[in-house]
Order: structure tokens, then sequence, then C-alpha cells
């Protein structure tokens, strides 16, 4: 039975107990001896974890570690540049014997991958414009299998079984009611522009059936999922008859979403709908990562650093979480 789960770990804790390997690797330290570099995880996160001084009989058990593997450890857990680690006394492969279940050591979105899917689907069919509509449904249809588990990212926001789906979902919920407050935005493109953006993901990260990545492709490298998604529109547009304006426009959209030049795009958003669709992603990946952070820190206390916002620490107040009605 999994007692210890990473997000709820405190420095100074004691523990023993199991996690999945997501990485690993052998490492020289500055004493010039051998350390184990592993990041662990479990359903509700991950943790950077070091074994010092690695004996050679030790070596050859960590050299057959495998990303997806679960492992028993004893760690005392430490804190490095404001983050967690846990430092290694020891460390086994899993037995079959531990009886471990799967569902403890994957991280998952929080709503079933089929009613995300169906919600997403609905939204495609609610598109006006029938180029746009046929266009939506057929991308989505044709990735059907892959969005049931596929993460949106290897690390950081949505890096979850069924992350990607769970990103498109919530920024498809932000869609319409952008919409109902300017008037100026074409919803049609926001949906069609929202189902695409990240859709070659898909082919940029190869991801098991757990969500879990463990490399880009070959063209994700080389391409990315904005270049990548541009070609499967052009062609698409072409099979399916879809006019070139608006082609070119969702192409754009796609094209445009990461807004700077160092984050892959080479264009920044110049119409309405692409400078919003830049700010849904942003909002979505942002808010998930401080939901994420926040999970274990108590009311009035502060997380930990947290990396992939600029180490900022977060804060939980402690007067309540304000009214939900709408406006
Ligand atoms: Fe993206
Ligand atoms: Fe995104």
């Amino acid at each position: 039975m999994k007692r210890f789960y990473v997000a709820f770990l405190r420095t100074d804790d004691e523990i023993s107990d199991f996690f999945m390997v997501r990485s690993s690797g052998i490492k020289i330290g500055s004493n010039k001896k051998q350390y184990l570099d592993i990041f662990l995880a479990d359903k509700s996160g991950e943790i950077s974890a070091k074994k010092w001084d690695v004996s050679e009989a030790e070596l050859a058990i960590f050299n057959d570690l495998r990303e997806g593997d679960c492992v028993k450890v004893k760690a005392l857990v430490t804190e490095w540049n404001g983050a967690k680690q846990l430092k290694l006394t020891r460390l086994r492969k899993a037995e079959p014997q531990d009886a471990l279940e799967r569902a403890d050591f994957v991280k998952s979105a929080p709503e079933n991958a089929q009613d995300m899917y169906d919600y997403v689907s609905r939204a495609a069919n609610s598109i006006v414009d029938e180029d746009l509509k046929k266009l939506s449904l057929a991308l989505l249809e044709r990735n059907k299998s892959k969005l049931m588990y596929y993460p949106a990212a290897a690390k950081n926001h949505h890096a979850e079984l069924g992350g990607l789906l769970y990103h498109m979902k919530r920024m498809l919920m932000m869609t319409k009611r952008y919409c109902a407050v300017y008037p100026i935005l074409n919803l049609d493109f926001l949906i069609a522009g929202v189902l695409a953006h990240d859709i070659e993901k898909l082919t940029e990260m190869i991801a098991n059936e757990d969500g879990i990545v463990s490399e880009y492709s070959f063209e994700g490298k080389l391409l990315g999922h904005l270049v990548s998604g541009v070609k499967v529109i052009d062609q698409m547009a072409r099979e399916l008859g879809v006019p070139y304006e608006k082609a070119v426009m969702l192409e754009h959209m796609v094209l445009s979403h990461h807004y700077e030049p160092e984050f892959g795009s080479p264009k920044r958003p110049m119409f309405p709908e692409a400078e919003l669709l830049h700010y849904l992603d942003i909002v979505d990946a942002r808010l998930y990562d401080m939901e994420t952070a926040l999970q274990a820190v108590s009311p009035g206390t502060f997380s930990d650093k947290v990396r992939t916002l600029d180490f900022r620490m977060l804060y939980k107040p402690s007067c309540g979480s304000g009214s939900k009605d709408e406006l």
C-alpha cells in the first residue's frame, strides 16, 4: 500500500515507499564519484532524487532502470534550490508480490476521457461555418485514439493521462465567455483554433498509454507542433475543399499561438481570434501549474518555489474561495 505521495512530502520526512521512474541516469559528481540522478513520480506529481556514491553492485541495478518501472526507495526529503528532493539511501525494483496499483502512479486528468472527448466534439459540431466545422470534426476523428490518453506536455502543464483533451476542454469553456464579452470575436475560428493549436503534439511527442512521454519524435524535434500543425491543416483543407482564406487564417492561429519567436512562433497574432488563442493557452497552462502547486499547501501558507512559474512561491489564502455566482 502506498503511503507517501510526492505533492505531500515535507522536508526532513524519512520515507520508505514505491514510486515510478520517469527518467534516470548515472552521472559523475564534482568529487569524481558516480551518482544516480533520477526523477520519481506518482499520481500527485514528480520529484528529483539522488543516490550518492553508487557502488559497482548498485550500478548494475541502476543501469537497468527504465522509464515506467516502479521502484521501492528509502529516502530523506531534503530541499535544493527551493524545491524538494529525495536523498536516497536504498532503491530496489518492485516485485510482482508488491501488488502495486497502477493508478497510484499515473497522473491523470480529473475528468473521464470519453466525457472530455464528447465535450470537444460537441464544440466542433456547434461551429456554424461549414468549412471550419468539417475540418475540425475531421481533425478530431482522425486523432481520436491518441487523444484519449495523450498528455499536453512531457513535463509541466497537463503532463498527465488525458491532459491534452483536458487542456482543450478548458480553453473551449473560456472561448464562449470571451465571445459574450467581445462581439468582435468569431466563435467559429476560436473553437477551430483551440482544437487545432496543439493537435500535432500527438505526433511531436511519443507517449505511452499511461500518458507518459518518453521522447520527441523525429518531426517533433525538427519541426515542432506549430509547423507540423500548419502542414496538417494545409493538407486537410485541400482534401476537404476548405477555402484558401479560412485555411490560412487557421494556420496562422496555430503558427502564432506561442507569440514569440524564441518560443517557436515566427509570426505574432495578426487578428483578434489569434491574439486571444495565445492568452487562453497561457491562462490555462499557468492556472494548471498554480492548481497543482497549491494542492498540498495549507491555507495561510506559501508553496515551494515553482520552476514553471519563474520560481515564484504561491500563497494559499486562509479566507476561503469566494463567490462562484455569475456576474
Ligand atoms: Fe502549443
Ligand atoms: Fe496549448
